[in-house]
């Protein structure tokens, strides 16, 4: 095909990607020419972009893209180019140095991750079964802050916990909002410390509401789980999911009753019947099919699915403990983020709901728990102390 022919044809992906596929000056030619036309959908110029960084001749390629990169393109065709830079820095250092500026000008997290996961592509994963610690049903007791010190890294595979919900509830008094996030972020940074990287966090919790100081103040509510999002990203995980825990109303506290009186708009608080279970990946420079790959291939989930982020799943009273988990949720998390033989943890245990799920689904369960007739209880149900 001469220049002047492929301009008249109609542009298809096959089409670019035979002149892709045959490495020549004048297929090059005609790609490039092909990209400059007005008007090209975002797949063909990405398309073209691709067969371009096929071809051979870096100095043409190295032009082209030094110019383009710093055009007014859609970013999805920007980052097809610095996806070519990337596999051309391989052979050419021209291209390293264009990628790195092509990231310092964009200065974009979708780039960094491409960098991320290109440069990792060789490495290969640890092997974490054989160096084991946990390997019975265990329990720090203590502050978790400091307990899981003892837990080296990358020994978990999967984190589920409802940690204290800010002064909810009377094991919690923080001095402030700010204290307890502190807080809850120094937990996070441990955890982060010991689940294997590319595994789930999921996080349990809702907003909250303090009493009133008195009949001329108001009540203030915190969106804990708004402000959950930031110290978990903070901490080295990325959002993944939010599953939604969906409570039947008569389960839960009545505050719709003063708006059924009144009627009056801007009274109105509707009953709250759900609670939020955050999921999170911690950052890792590889796709999840790795983490999959560890485990022997049989090994599959029975056919009962739940397909929507809403799961139904009616809440538990416990005369011990003042907000335990359903039985049912600690089963739906460990049946679709881990594997029999996994050490699962649960930081704030409380009357250790998730340990004791987690061991009945063959699973390791390490928990943790600051007050010590919680603790003692958990001691008593066969967690062992280390
Ligand atoms: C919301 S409850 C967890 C209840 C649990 N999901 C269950 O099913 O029983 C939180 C627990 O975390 C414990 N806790 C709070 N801060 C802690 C810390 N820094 N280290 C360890 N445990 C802590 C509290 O004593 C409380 O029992």
């Amino acid at each position: 095909m001469t220049i002047q022919q492929s301009l008249f044809c109609v542009i298809t992906i096959e089409s670019v990607k035979k002149l892709g596929l045959e490495k020549s000056d004048s297929n090059l030619a005609i790609l490039l020419d092909m990209f400059m036309q007005e008007v090209l959908s975002i797949e063909i110029q990405r398309e073209i972009i691709s067969s371009i960084g096929r071809q051979k001749n870096n100095d043409k390629i190295y032009d082209f893209l030094s110019k383009e990169a710093f055009n007014n393109h859609y970013m999805e065709v920007i980052y097809q180019m610095f996806r070519t830079c990337l596999y051309k820095s391989k052979e050419d250092m021209r291209f390293a140095d264009l990628r790195d500026r092509i990231l310092k000008h964009y200065n974009n997290e979708v780039m960094q991750k491409m960098l991320e996961y290109h440069s990792f592509r060789k490495e290969k994963k640890r092997d974490l079964k054989s160096q084991r610690q946990i390997l019975k049903p265990s329990l720090l007791i203590g502050d978790n802050r400091i307990t899981l010190n003892k837990i080296q890294e990358q020994q978990v595979q999967l984190i589920f916990t409802s940690p204290p919900y800010y002064n909810a509830r009377l094991y919690s008094d923080y001095r402030s909002y700010s204290d307890y996030l502190d807080s809850m972020k120094d937990t996070l940074r441990q955890c982060h410390r010991i689940l294997e990287n590319g595994r789930f966090i999921l996080i349990n919790v809702s907003p909250v509401i303090t009493k009133r100081a008195g009949r001329e103040f108001e009540s203030i509510r915190y969106p804990i789980h708004f402000d959950f999002h930031n110290i978990l990203c903070e901490s080295g995980f990325y959002f993944i999911d939010e599953i939604i825990w969906i409570k039947p109303e008569y389960s839960v506290p009545n505050r719709i009753a003063g708006y059924l009186q009144t009627k009056k708009p801007l009274s109105y608080k509707p009953n709250c019947v759900t609670e939020s279970i955050m999921v999170y990946r911690k950052n890792a420079s590889f796709l999840l099919d790795k983490n999959i790959k560890d485990y022997d291939k049989n090994l599959k989930n029975d056919e009962q699915i739940d397909s929507t982020n809403c799961w139904y799943i009616s809440p538990k009273s416990d005369k011990n403990h003042p907000a335990v988990f359903p039985e049912e949720l600690c089963q739906k998390v460990l049946k679709y983020y881990s594997f029999e033989g996994d050490v699962v943890c649960d930081p704030f245990a409380g009357s250790g709901t998730f340990g004791r799920v987690a061991n009945a689904m063959n699973r390791i369960p390490l928990l943790c728990e600051q007050n010590l007739e919680y603790a003692e209880k958990l001691k008593q149900g066969g967690f062992n102390e280390i």
